[in-house]
């Protein structure tokens, strides 16, 4: 079988990385790709949002199974694209994209599957939504564009003063384009995270094991939003007990809703959840694999990832027999450039990779790398996801900082604290 992954970034390696240890697979394109997926697997000129090249790469190379990574194609269509000439693609159509395009018509499929989530109102028109927030108590509110806005798109205010300061940046200044000419403002939730993946063909659930992403910047969640500094998997804070009310209450009745409308998912399901005291609220869903959570939940999959991947995109998930995986905890730690998730340089030497990887258990998957006369240059804000496996969360922790410490270029960092929180 040959197949191609759309991306670039970290969970993009981690696929291919995968995929090309698959006993079917033959070879793995990466489009575009980055200096990691070139070793793993062959990349390909081609940009993650170019539909057009992208399908007649697919067509004129015989792929068997295409394996989309960002959000953004997905939300433009390229599964239907790829689905009207006949090839084979895993991911949401567009239609069923919108869970993550759209975050009113998320909250929208959540009402009616009556999905545990923060209570919300959408809003076009600033003056109602002003005047939403003032009948409000002075409580702490979260504004959303609705629309993609490259992780960026949440403003977490802790009053109605501040509310309506970032209700007026998204709908009268433009903040975020015509992603915030929409907003969503919801009732704030108070827990701890966590990320929880689910392969589905349309109708049968496949849930993954469980992780938590470190969306700030700095240790001790301080610090602005990032796209993700790093993640453990399993997240022990997801007990066997709330994983059912999560397959129960939050995954089933989505995936049967989103049937019932006319739009079946297929593709992954990530479902950004707050674990609160009235149990797991539904934060926001993803259509695709979370990154870095697919770094440290992938390296502990033993089941065939393009077999499963390939009976997803068939509508054949449950003739899959479960899912395998390794018991060992396993850890990421994101190595970034100065700057992120601001403005930073790029094309800086990195050097050592190639000696943590030596180390046992351990991968480093590339980000945001490029490579150039033989060294692998820095060329993203998140360049590096440093994994490791371990017999506990913390021995994991220690070897994945090992390896972080055999790494270095000019202007790199990480956050120290990596999986503590479990
Ligand atoms: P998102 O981009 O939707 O993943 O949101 C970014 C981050 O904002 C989340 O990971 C949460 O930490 C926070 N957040 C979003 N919505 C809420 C909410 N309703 N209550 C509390 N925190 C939230
Ligand atoms: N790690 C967060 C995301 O992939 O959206």
């Amino acid at each position: 079988m040959k197949v191609l992954v759309v991306g670039q970034g970290g969970r993009e390696h981690t696929l291919v990385w995968k995929l090309a240890r698959c006993p079917g697979v033959e070879k793995v394109f990466c489009a575009p790709g980055n200096a990691g997926t070139a070793v793993d697997g062959e990349n390909v000129n081609i940009a993650s949002d170019d539909l057009g090249r992208l399908m007649s790469f697919a067509k004129h190379n015989d792929i068997d199974l295409t394996v989309v990574g960002p959000e953004v194609p997905l939300v433009a269509g390229i599964v239907d694209e790829f689905k009207s000439h006949g090839l084979k693609i895993f991911g949401p159509t567009r239609a069923a994209a919108r869970l993550e395009g759209s975050k009113a018509f998320s909250k929208e499929i959540m009402k009616k599957a009556g999905v545990p989530t923060a209570a919300s109102k959408s809003f076009t028109r600033l003056e109602e939504a002003h005047a939403y927030l003032d009948a409000l108590e002075d409580v702490a509110v979260v504004v959303k564009a609705d629309g993609l806005a490259a992780g960026k798109g949440v403003h977490v205010c802790r009053n109605c003063t501040e509310g309506k300061a970032a209700a007026t940046k998204m709908l009268q200044d433009d903040l975020f384009g015509t992603a915030g000419q929409t907003i969503v403002i919801e009732e704030f939730l108070d827990g701890h995270e966590a990320s929880i993946l689910a392969i589905v063909d349309g109708d049968t659930i496949i849930p993954l094991e469980t992780s938590q992403d470190h969306k700030r910047a700095f240790d001790g969640d301080q610090g602005p939003n990032t796209g993700g500094m790093g993640a453990y998997s399993p997240a022990p804070l997801v007990t066997d007990e709330i994983m059912d009310e999560i397959i129960r209450r939050i995954l089933v009745p989505t995936i049967h809703t989103m049937r019932v409308e006319g739009h079946p998912f297929s593709g992954v399901l990530y479902a950004g959840l707050m674990l609160t005291a009235q149990g797991p609220k539904v934060i926001e869903y993803n259509v695709r694999f979370g990154d870095p959570e697919a770094q440290a939940v992938l390296i502990r999959l033993k089941t065939d990832l393009a077999q499963i991947l390939s009976l997803a995109a068939s509508g054949r998930l449950a003739e899959l027999e479960g899912l395998e995986w390794d018991e060992r905890p396993a850890v990421c730690v994101v190595m970034a450039s100065d700057g992120y998730p601001g403005s930073y340089a790029k094309g800086k030497v990195i050097s050592g990779v190639d000696e943590a990887d030596r180390l046992t258990e351990t991968k480093v998957f590339h980000a945001g790398t490029t490579g150039k006369d033989m060294q692998v240059l820095t060329d993203g804000g998140r360049v590096l996801g440093v994994t490791a496996m371990g017999d506990s969360i913390a021995a994991a922790k220690q070897s994945a900082y090992r390896a972080v410490d055999q790494i270095s270029w000019d202007g790199a960092w990480n956050r120290s604290d990596i999986s503590d929180k479990a």
